[in-house]
């Protein structure tokens, strides 16, 4: 089979197309191993026979547990170590993530995703009030990899807007389950700004998520505790005379 992968040396505007050619000697051979055994050759060529760069790419745990082999795969943002090569026909077509700079190859600089989790302020100011419910929230939202798929397909995401995705909604959403109630404000306010505003509740990213996490589960919770509640609760106030 082929492998096309869109190759971009560091520094240069202008990627380009590099067909390799690579033959699965097992069912179960993902992109992953691909791209290790064809950076494995001693003498690496691509299909013309000229002599080629090893393929930049990244990865660490090789199943499904860290989000580092996120690209976009025959135009689909997927995990490569999640991508039978079984499931193309002829070949296959790999891309960086679109959504960020790239470094080089199929290395992308996902640093946004830590910034917009900065920017909502992730973390805990005391501790965590544990119940069965937070608790089942908080596992699902955790399963969250950062690995930028939802950001990819996402209409209303844009590096550097108000509005921060998915991949920060989620460690938001188990914070605000898991949060005393009187520590929630903060929070919550930012949540309405940066996720429920720029939400447009498609539900695109709940599709592509590798991680199969029940987004919209996520956002029922989040919501409820970030907006309804709150309205609820003006609703409730008697109106001043
Ligand atoms: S929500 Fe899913 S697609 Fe988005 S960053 Fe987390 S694991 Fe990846
Ligand atoms: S529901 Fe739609 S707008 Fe909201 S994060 Fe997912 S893809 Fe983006
Ligand atoms: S290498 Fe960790 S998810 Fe693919």
């Amino acid at each position: 089979m082929w492998i096309d992968v869109l190759r971009r040396e560091s520094g240069a505007a202008t990627p380009y197309l590099q067909r390799f050619l690579y033959e699965p000697e097992e069912e179960t051979e993902t992109v992953a191993t691909a791209l290790t055994r064809l950076n494995e050759r001693a003498d690496l060529r691509d299909a013309t026979g000229a002599a080629a760069e090893p393929i930049r790419w990244a990865c660490s745990c090789l199943q499904k547990k860290c989000g580092a082999c996120a690209m976009v795969i025959d135009g689909v943002p997927r995990l490569a170590c999640d991508a039978r090569l079984s499931s193309f026909k002829r070949g296959v077509r790999l891309e960086p993530l679109r959504k960020f700079p790239v470094v080089a190859d199929l290395i992308v600089d996902r640093s946004v995703l830590r910034e917009n989790l900065a920017a909502m302020r992730v973390w805990f100011n005391s501790d965590a009030a544990m119940h069965s419910r937070a608790a089942a929230v908080g596992y699902e939202a955790s399963r969250c990899l950062q690995c930028g798929c939802c950001l990819e397909v996402c209409p209303n995401f844009a590096p550097g807007g108000r509005f921060v995705g998915m991949a920060a909604a989620l460690p938001v959403t188990r914070l605000l389950a898991e949060l005393p109630a009187a520590e929630q404000a903060e929070l919550a306010a930012l949540y309405r700004e940066r996720v429920f505003e720029g939400c447009g509740k498609s539900l695109a990213c709940r599709t592509i998520c590798p991680a199969e996490i029940d987004i919209d589960a996520m956002l029922v919770n989040s919501n409820a505790v970030a907006v309804w509640k709150r309205l609820l609760r003006n609703v409730d106030k008697p109106r001043k005379k």
